[in-house]
């Protein structure tokens, strides 16, 4: 199995672990660091719906938060046959740790590779 595919196996085992009571919209993310490790996230919901954190943010908040900034990979899963793209709010975080990184998306089984600059071109940057 490749990288990618392996990337978005370990996706949808971290959907098993969501918490969307609310939206039944069960999402995993994993994220591949420079350096070998993966971090992979769920959506976490909560009654204030604005309180909600999605899987990718879960992901990169963990590597993040154990002192792994640079991601390269990320690979997005849900049960839905049509691939589930990052949020906008995702694709602004992603943008901060992954610019030069990739996403990975399925289509049943077919996998698809997007470089975030792609997803998310013009990432607000703040220039001080
Ligand atoms: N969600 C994610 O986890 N990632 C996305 O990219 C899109 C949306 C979650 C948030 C919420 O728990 C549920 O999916 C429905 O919006």
């Amino acid at each position: 199995m490749d990288e990618n595919r392996k990337l978005y196996e370990i996706a949808l085992l971290a959907k098993e672990n969501a918490y969307a009571p609310y939206s039944g919209f069960k999402v995993g993310a994993a994220a591949l660091t420079q350096d070998g490790i993966v971090y992979t996230g769920c959506n976490v919901e909560n009654a204030s719906y604005g309180a909600t954190i999605c899987a990718e943010r879960t992901a990169i908040v963990k590597a993040v938060s154990e002192g792994k900034k640079n991601i390269v990979k990320m690979a997005i899963a849900s049960d839905n046959m049509d691939p589930t793209y990052p949020c906008g709010i995702c694709r602004q975080v992603i943008s901060e740790f992954m610019p030069e990184g990739e996403i990975i998306v399925a289509n049943g089984k077919n996998i698809s590779i997007y470089k975030v600059s792609e997803l998310m071109p013009y990432a607000f940057k703040l220039d001080k």
